[in-house]
């Protein structure tokens, strides 16, 4: 049995009185989640309010990305090492976002990845297809390939460290959100291709659904068979809504 994981991708939003504003809301209401696990992934300035504000609570804390670089001349990036430090236990890589405007590759996706385990972290890996790649009958071949990125760089055991969340592109702030089916789909379609490498880990890796989850449409989700929670961007940035698909996940 997968325990469901609902994460808040915050992206780029919010100010500081916000910040602690949405920490608080979410912490308030904690309590009435009893099964789903629960994280946040906040802007990297504001890592220190989530875990400073979280501690002793059962709600996790992550980062949006990490460098592919473990230290060094690197202006402007941020190791996984500094991310552990700070007490995240997730980080986010390959989202959409960046692949698009960062240019990320499956090979420096694969990279970070790698290094988030080795500092300790598990990594949510985004995969996704575009409308017109889907459109075009590719969706597989592109999930396959963003998943294959990390078979490749980091193999079976690096997976089994990870979380899967699949966002198809054309769901993103869309407000249009793949139908349960839709998304059944291709989940059951990366569990099988994880269960061609090992059995035990298909059984056991979560693959979360991302892209205009939310309170109305998350019970239908997760009610999936392979759907085992949740990336959420719009609607975690109001500790209502978010606390309310966390409560769809159990
Ligand atoms: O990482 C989260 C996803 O990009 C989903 O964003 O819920 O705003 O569609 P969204």
């Amino acid at each position: 049995m997968r325990q469901p994981l609902i994460a808040g991708n915050w992206k780029m939003n919010g100010s500081k009185a916000e910040t602690v504003e949405l920490l608080n809301g979410i912490k308030a209401g904690i309590d009435q989640i009893t099964t789903s696990e629960v994280a946040v992934c906040p802007p990297f300035p504001f890592l220190y309010l989530a875990e400073d504000i979280l501690q002793g609570t059962p709600i996790g804390h992550g980062a949006q990305d990490c460098s592919r670089e473990e230290n060094g001349a690197f202006t402007g990036q941020v190791s996984a090492a500094m991310l552990k430090d700070f007490g995240c236990t997730y980080v986010i890589v390959g989202h959409s976002e960046r692949r698009l405007f960062n240019g990320e590759t499956d090979a420096i996706i694969g990279r970070k990845y790698a290094l988030a385990v080795e500092h300790g972290l598990t990594p949510i890996l985004c995969v996704g297809e575009t409308l017109e790649e889907r459109e075009q009958g590719k969706t597989e071949e592109v999930v396959a390939r963003h998943l294959d990125g990390v078979l490749e760089s980091g193999g079976i055991d690096a997976l089994a460290k990870g979380v899967i969340a699949y966002e198809p592109v054309w769901a993103i702030g869309t407000g249009v959100t793949a139908t349960p089916e839709q998304a059944q789909e291709v989940h059951a379609f990366l569990r099988e291709r994880v269960a061609k490498k090992s059995a035990e880990v298909a059984q056991g890796v979560r693959i979360l659904y991302g892209g205009s989850m939310k309170p109305a449409n998350a019970s239908e989700l997760m009610a999936q068979a392979d759907i085992d929670g949740g990336l959420i961007g719009g609607a975690a940035l109001k500790a209502g809504d978010f606390l309310a698909i966390c409560k769809a996940g159990d």
